[in-house]
């Protein structure tokens, strides 16, 4: 057999692919990075191919010191990658085979179908774990600037117009909620990856007496209990990707969450805002204008999230039209997986790092959360304790904003004279909800963003994240 035509071809077809057939089809040049994992599923098989006697003890010392050798030539950048072997799955039993003469009975029982099944849902394990734990920075970095700023209040805002003050924390932590639910769906999808397709052959298992529960043992398959989990059918096994497209829907909702966040941080960055300042390595400046200091790493974010939402609408359409089982067009999932998995993992580092590195300008917050008409509603509360409707209050607060606005002073600067002439209901102490702090504690409800509660939750979430 020549070098150059893989064992794919081997008898039945009479040489290797045509060059530009041989590089369209390829997908070493992005599959090569499931080698650890291919090396490790690989050394399952053999294992259990040795207990089911298919391969002596020998044969297996053999196989497992082949892979061993040749997986220390690819981290070392040795490993001459060929693409004219298609994939990572045939460039390292090529190399096996080339070393080894029981190298050509690795593959008894397995096809690339059910390999690259298990490559990928092996990979995908180490990337959830991955993802999980800077998920977690990421909530940290948010709690930790949240507690350093603890008495810092802003406006909360809907329709990007100022609504009712919040603690700043309070602010943050709805992204720590947020993030929470991202680790949660994670958690729900690696259980649907960790599900073992290995023994499912390229399509309908195989007629040797393979010890699948064996091999899913062997590679960490097992539910809570340390019970092997197998996949039920093997024509769904090899043309299931519900588990990729899965972890790129988590994928694509955490970037969006983090746009969310990139879009908040970027406006309170500009000095229309003012609320915080980004440490100069964390920002990028301007080629023309020296004055520019640009929070690059959140805009980054809130693109890239374009590409995020991309590949699982790609994922979603790649899958749409395909009959059963294994169609080539399956070797489109990994740029896709992959550029999902490393786009967000980077994004959310990123992101913590920016946060880690950002200070808050309480005096200008401070000054735009003293604007009395945040506590409009507080005032209308005020007189539903006195027993008006609130329908009515609603009524009687919005002539004092309307009056406030004609006579050109603050809410809070009104007399008691000014606001009885819209309602007798108002009383002497009716100025005194504008008291800030008092207003916020007052604002107790679990959720609310009072002082203490704002308070407890902090504690909670440090506690949690610790
Ligand atoms: N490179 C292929 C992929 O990524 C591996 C499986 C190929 N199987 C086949 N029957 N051609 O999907």
């Amino acid at each position: 057999m020549k070098n150059t035509s893989p064992v794919s071809r081997s008898g039945r077809f009479a040489g290797g692919p045509a060059a530009d057939v041989a590089a369209f089809t390829e997908s070493i040049s992005f599959d090569w990075r499931l080698w650890r994992h291919d090396i490790l599923g690989s050394m399952a098989h053999a294992t259990m191919l040795q207990r089911i006697g298919v391969l002596t003890k020998a044969e297996l010392r053999a196989i497992v010191r082949g892979l061993e050798a040749i997986a220390v030539q690819i981290n070392t950048g040795k490993f001459q990658w060929r693409p004219a072997l298609e994939d990572v799955h045939m460039n390292i039993e090529a190399e096996l085979t080339r070393r080894l003469p029981a190298g050509a009975k690795l593959h008894t029982g397995r096809s690339r179908n059910d390999q690259v099944a298990l490559d990928i849902r092996l990979w995908l394990r180490d990337e959830i774990a991955e993802l999980g734990a800077e998920l977690r920075g990421l909530q940290k970095a948010l709690v930790t600037l949240g507690d350093k700023n603890s008495s810092v209040i802003i406006p909360g805002y809907t329709h990007l117009q100022r609504a009712q003050p919040v603690y700043f924390a309070h602010h943050l932590l709805a992204y720590v909620e947020m993030l929470e639910r991202d680790h949660q769906r994670l958690a729900g999808c690696f259980q649907r990856v960790n599900v073992c397709p290995l023994g499912s052959g390229a399509i309908a298992g195989s007629t040797l007496p393979l010890d699948r529960d064996l091999v899913a043992e062997l590679l960490g398959f097992v539910d809570a209990k340390g019970k092997p989990v197998l996949t039920q059918n093997s024509m769904d096994a090899v043309s299931d990707r519900d588990f990729a497209l899965e972890f790129c829907a988590v994928a694509a909702l955490i970037a969006v969450h983090l746009s969310r966040l990139a879009e908040d941080v970027i406006l309170w960055v500009s000095s229309e805002f003012g609320f915080i300042k980004i440490a100069d390595a964390y920002t990028t400046g301007s080629s023309l204008m020296p004055q520019k200091k640009n929070p690059d790493i959140a805009e980054l974010t809130r693109g890239k999230t374009g590409r995020v939402i991309g590949n699982l609408v790609a994922l979603l359409t790649l899958l749409k039209g395909l009959p059963m089982t294994y169609n080539r067009d399956l070797q489109e999932d990994k740029e896709r997986l992959f550029d999902s998995a490393d786009t967000v993992r980077g994004c959310v580092r990123l992101m913590a790092a920016m946060l880690q590195h950002t200070t808050v300008n309480a005096r200008n917050c401070a000054a735009v959360a003293s604007d009395p008409t945040l506590l409009a509603t507080d005032l209308a509360d005020y007189l539903v304790r006195k027993g008006m409707p609130f329908r009515q209050a609603h009524h009687v607060v919005g002539a004092v904003v309307a009056l406030s606005e004609k006579t050109g002073r603050p809410l809070n600067q009104l007399t008691l004279a000014e606001l009885q002439t819209v309602d007798k209901t108002f009383s002497r102490d009716a100025l005194g909800v504008f008291d800030l702090s008092r207003a916020m504690g007052k604002r107790n409800l679990a959720g609310a963003p009072g002082t203490k509660e704002v308070a407890k939750q902090l504690a909670r979430w440090r506690k949690r994240l610790s």
